[in-house]
């Protein structure tokens, strides 16, 4: 059985449209995020929407999920009121792209969810990419996570081969 065309065009007008409503100030608490296998341009992608970004005077964050726990759980380490210390200076820009979801030992899933649950209250746009689908998010992230995902957001699943073959 032949399989559908991709239509790449509209993936990529999701995620103009994304930029478009974050430089002109419209955009209204949804995150975006980009599911699919390795290779099939999702860090790509979202760099492209970083660049529009920072071409218009925005800043923007590119942090993978470990990263970000490692930060966390080394702050914690030192001393416990710096976790919120460290979640606040992630939250100061105006865009966050969080790469790698799924990668994390679930038992620090709650690091990830508080900076999530922080760009939701401050309706700020945040990147969410994983190589995983809703599914498996769910087993691995948690159901709350997969939650706020889905929440008013667009989520987009690159289901192409990858570009490195
Ligand atoms: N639209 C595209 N056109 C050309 N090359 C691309 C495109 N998207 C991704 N690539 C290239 O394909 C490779 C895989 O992309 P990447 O974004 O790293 O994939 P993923 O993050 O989904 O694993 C990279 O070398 C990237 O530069
Ligand atoms: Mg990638």
């Amino acid at each position: 059985m032949r399989r559908k065309p991709i239509n790449k065009g509209k993936f990529l007008r999701e995620v103009k449209n994304y930029a478009k409503k974050a430089i002109v100030g419209s955009h209204n608490g949804g995150f975006l995020s980009l599911l699919g296998g390795v290779g099939t341009g999702k860090t790509y992608l979202a760099s492209a929407l970083a660049n529009n970004l920072i071409r218009n005077g925005l800043t923007v964050k590119y942090q993978t999920t470990n990263q970000i726990i490692a930060t966390l759980t080394d702050a914690k380490r030192n001393y416990a009121t710096d976790v919120w210390r460290e979640i606040n200076r992630l939250t100061q820009f105006d865009m966050i792209i969080v790469d790698e979801i799924g990668t994390q030992d679930p038992k620090d899933n709650n690091y990830l969810f508080e900076l999530v649950n922080k760009y939701y209250a401050a309706v700020k746009p945040m990147v969410l990419i994983s190589n995983f689908g809703l599914k498996s998010l769910e087993a691995n992230t948690g159901e709350r996570f997969v939650d706020r995902m889905k929440h008013n957001g667009t989520v987009l699943g690159l289901d192409w081969d990858s570009y490195r073959k």
